[in-house]
Formats: C-alpha cells, sequence, structure tokens
C-alpha cells in the first residue's frame, strides 16, 4: 500500500503566517507539521510516500525532509500542483505513482493523538472499496459530515448548514484504484475545488465505502483556532509521555 500526503495550497486561512512559508512547514509544538502525517503513514507500515506540494516554498520541503531517513525511509517522492484544485485534484497527480496499489491518503494538517494502523490492517484486509475514519466534533460544520444509517453512511455532505450527524469525516482517506476513474468524473464544486468528499459518495453510491470511528484525539491545523490546539494537544501529549 501506497501513501500520499497532500501539503498543498496557500494557507490562506492562515496568513499572514503563511506569507513566506508553507502552512504544513509551519510549527507544531517541537516538531513542523508535515512530520506528524509521516510518522503516522510509518507507524501504519506505510513506506512508499509521495508528498504534494504547491506554491513557492515547495523546495524547502525537500531541505528539511531529504530522503526521509529520519522516519527510517529510503526516499521520499515529490510531486507539484501548479495552482489549487482541490483535494481530489492534489490527489489526482499522484495515480501513476500510487499505480495499481491502494493508497492512504492523508491531509497534511490533520493531527492524531493515536496511530492508524489498526484500520488500515483492516483496509488491507477488506476486498474492494474505501475506507475513512469519523471523528465526533462540537463543530460538524467545518466538515465532511456523514448521514448515518444502522452501519452504512448513506451519504456525505461537504460543511453543511444543517449536519446530519455530529461526526466528522477525517483527512484520512483509503482508496483502491477505482479513486482514479472517480476523479475524471468530478465537477468542480460551488468553492471551484474536486472535493474529496464527491470522491467519497461516489464510493457510497456503490456500496464499498466503509468506515471506523477513530480512537483518541484528532484535529486539523488550517486555521489559528485549530493550529493553537493542535500545538496545545501535542504538547500535552508530549509531557505525559
Ligand atoms: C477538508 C475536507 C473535509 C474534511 C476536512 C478534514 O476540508 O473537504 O471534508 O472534513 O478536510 O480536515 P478543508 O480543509 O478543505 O476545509
Amino acid at each position: 500500500m501506497k501513501g500520499v500526503i497532500l501539503a498543498g495550497g496557500l494557507g490562506s486561512r492562515l496568513f499572514p503566517l503563511t506569507k513566506i512559508t508553507n502552512k504544513h512547514l509551519l510549527p507544531i509544538y517541537n516538531k513542523p507539521m508535515i512530520y506528524y502525517p509521516i510518522e503516522t503513514l510509518v507507524e501504519a507500515d506505510v513506506d512508499e510516500i509521495m508528498i504534494v506540494t504547491g506554491g513557492n516554498f515547495a523546495g524547502d520541503f525537500l531541505q528539511l525532509l531529504g530522503n526521509g531517513s529520519e522516519f527510517g525511509l529510503h526516499d521520499i517522492h515529490y510531486t507539484y500542483q501548479v495552482g489549487e484544485g482541490g483535494i481530489a485534484a492534489a490527489l489526482s497527480l499522484t495515480e501513476h505513482f500510487v499505480d495499481r496499489d491502494r493508497v492512504i491518503v492523508i491531509l497534511g494538517d490533520n493531527i492524531l493523538e493515536k496511530g492508524i494502523r489498526p484500520y488500515a490492517e483492516k483496509y488491507r484486509q477488506q476486498e474492494k472499496g474505501a475506507r475513512i475514519l469519523l471523528k465526533e466534533v462540537k463543530d460538524p460544520k467545518r466538515f465532511g459530515v456523514p448521514e448515518i444509517q444502522g452501519e452504512r453512511i448513506v451519504a456525505i455532505e461537504e460543511k453543511p448548514s444543517n449536519p446530519k450527524s455530529n461526526y466528522a469525516v477525517t483527512g484520512i482517506y483509503m482508496y483502491d484504484e477505482m479513486v482514479w476513474d472517480v476523479i475524471k468524473t468530478l465537477k468542480p464544486s460551488a468553492r471551484n475545488e474536486l472535493e474529496i468528499t464527491d470522491v467519497n459518495n461516489a464510493y457510497i453510491n456503490n456500496s464499498v465505502l466503509r468506515y471506523d470511528i477513530l480512537e483518541g484525539w484528532w484535529t486539523d491545523a488550517g486555521t489559528f483556532d485549530s493550529l493553537l490546539q493542535a500545538n496545545n494537544l501535542v504538547a500535552e501529549k508530549a509531557k505525559k509521555s
């Protein structure tokens, strides 16, 4: 199984912090943000990793991470996104790298208390389709939100004004090779992006989307408040261990 980390975007919600660097290079307590998704993948036994970045500071990733020896990797693959087109557009750039393999995609600003190893293991056993991770949150309107009936997700809405549950779809997605055909059918959303939520809804419509509820805390770090929260949570965890 391959791993893809999406670390592009302009980080405009964090301006001016992101005026002279990429969001994913900002500090989360004692490490740059990008370290956390790499560690999450490595801990789940994924050691072939591609980072998608973009903007003016892409070269800094190579300077910081090199070939990933700090993480026990032989190398790290990089690709470059021109402009912004949404999560699904960024993912499409990695098709040739993932090839016919399966892939775990993680948004570069998603930070977790615990690993994803048990869920990756379940996905390795899953016959086909996709697997996503949900987490109960106080402010579901900020996220992709699932409508759950019994054991199944029947639909996901992106940033709904009337959320159908208190769960967020976290930025950790596991896909089989169907994902590339799905992405090619997507149309830009109202915010002019190819939405990952539309990819997940296509898997739902094919009855091949499974989910787990993530254990431990989870946060993104793309706004001032969530960046501060991520720093505080990681600092508390570091002091406990
Ligand atoms: C994105 C996804 C959303 C998901 C979130 C998780 O939101 O579109 O479905 O819940 O990541 O971090 P964005 O960061 O683009 O607002």
